[in-house]
C-alpha cells in the first residue's frame, strides 16, 4: 500500500464547512462552529480558565478534555456544574464563569473559601503570563 496526498479539492470525503454558533460567555458572544464544544469555542476565544478553586482560589479550565477531571465546570443556561469538554456548543447558549466559594464559615484565614477577586478575561491571563 501506497500513502498518497490528496488535494482538499478532490478528497471524495472532505467535510463541508461547518454552520457557525454564537454562544454568550460573561456576556461576551464568542462565534464557534457546530459541533464544537464549549470548552473549544472558549479556548479559540483565548479563555484559558474560567473557575476558581474553593481551596486555593487557582485558577482552572481545561485540563484532561475528555470529561473526566471535572475542571472545566461552568454555568450553562443557568444550570450548574457542566463539563464545558463534553457540552456541544448550541447557538444561543448563555455561559457563565463558576466560583466555588465556600459558605462565610467555612472560608480560612488565607483567603482559601473567600469570594474569587481575579477575573478570568483573557486579558487577564496575558497579563499574568498564564499558560494552558
Ligand atoms: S477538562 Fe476534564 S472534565 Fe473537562
Amino acid at each position: 500500500m501506497t500513502a498518497r496526498m490528496l488535494r482538499p479539492e478532490h478528497d471524495p470525503i472532505a467535510p463541508a464547512p461547518a454552520p457557525a454558533v454564537t454562544i454568550t460567555v460573561e456576556g461576551a458572544a464568542l462565534s464557534g462552529v457546530t459541533g464544537q464544544s464549549i470548552a473549544g469555542v472558549m479556548l479559540a476565544a483565548g479563555h484559558l480558565a474560567w473557575r476558581t478553586t474553593a481551596a486555593g482560589r487557582r485558577p482552572r479550565g481545561v485540563f484532561c478534555g475528555i470529561g473526566v477531571c471535572f475542571d472545566c465546570l461552568l454555568t450553562v443556561n443557568g444550570v450548574r456544574d457542566v463539563r464545558a469538554c463534553q457540552r456541544v456548543a448550541r447557538d444561543g447558549d448563555v455561559v457563565e464563569f463558576q466560583d466555588e466559594t465556600l459558605p462565610g464559615s467555612l472560608a480560612t484565614p488565607d483567603g482559601a473559601g473567600a469570594p474569587a477577586t481575579r477575573s478570568h478575561s483573557p486579558a487577564s491571563h496575558a497579563e499574568e503570563g498564564e499558560g494552558a
